[in-house]
């Protein structure tokens, strides 16, 4: 892993409470109001996810960057068939494959510890998901590419906005933290799907998000 990726991960395996947080709303009342107030995109983005994998029972998922599992899990609840999650932080993929066991998808879902750079996958999925990922990725190309590789039907991804009031602010604190975040004009998001080979693009703005759905074909 390269030096910008293992400070990524690192910074992921320390922030997994915190960021498990901001869905289980296990807060003060005060920081989950906040959340709802200013990360309202982040639940907005969970919502179309959920509604563009529909029919989710006809499709196997593959989610980039997982988390702790959020969405899999979801998807599942509907009905997924089969779900592989992959993320570069070992305490993310330790808490999928608990949430996995708790709630029987053991034998439907996997969970592996890797950067999709390395990832070979045994198989194309119909759906690939990149929620939240793309802020962190310095060179999304090749990403994207590589997620155009692996996908048969179609990818739903978002991509942070630039020019809103809170992208200097997020930057700068997370830049604090070890963590380098970018933002995406319109233009760039549709050139870079083009360029990696996505059809029939649908950008919509999500709050400070673009959440993005695209075709293999
Ligand atoms: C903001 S979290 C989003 C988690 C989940 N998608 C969600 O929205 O709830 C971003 C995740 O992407 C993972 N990640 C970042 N770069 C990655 C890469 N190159 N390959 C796999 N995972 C990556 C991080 O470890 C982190 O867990």
């Amino acid at each position: 892993m390269s030096e910008e990726l293992l400070r990524q991960r690192d910074y992921w395996n320390r922030e997994i409470t915190q960021f498990e947080a901001i869905y289980s709303h296990k807060k003060s009342s005060l920081s989950a109001w906040l959340d709802r107030m200013f990360r309202r995109d982040m639940y907005d983005r969970f919502v179309y996810t959920l509604k563009n994998t529909e029919p989710v029972a006809d499709h196997t998922v593959l989610d980039v960057g997982c988390g702790t599992g959020r969405y899999i899990m979801a998807l599942m609840q509907r009905g997924c068939p089969h779900a592989t999650g992959i993320d570069i932080s070992e305490q993310m993929i330790g808490h999928c494959r608990a949430q996995a066991q708790a709630g029987g998808f053991s034998d439907k879902t996997e969970f592996i510890r890797t950067d999709l750079l390395d990832y070979t996958p045994p198989r194309v999925f119909d759906v690939c998901i990149g929620i939240g990922l793309f802020d962190y990725i310095t060179d999304p190309l090749p990403v994207l590419r590589k997620m155009r590789d692996c996908t048969g039907v179609r990818l739903i991804a978002s991509f942070p906005r630039k020019w809103t009031w809170r992208a200097p602010i997020r930057k700068a604190r997370l830049a604090l933290r070890g963590c380098n975040v970018r933002f995406f004009t319109r233009a760039q998001v549709r050139d870079l799907l083009t360029a990696a080979g996505f059809k029939s693009i649908s950008l919509s703005t999500v709050g400070k998000l673009f959440c993005v759905t695209a075709s293999v074909r």
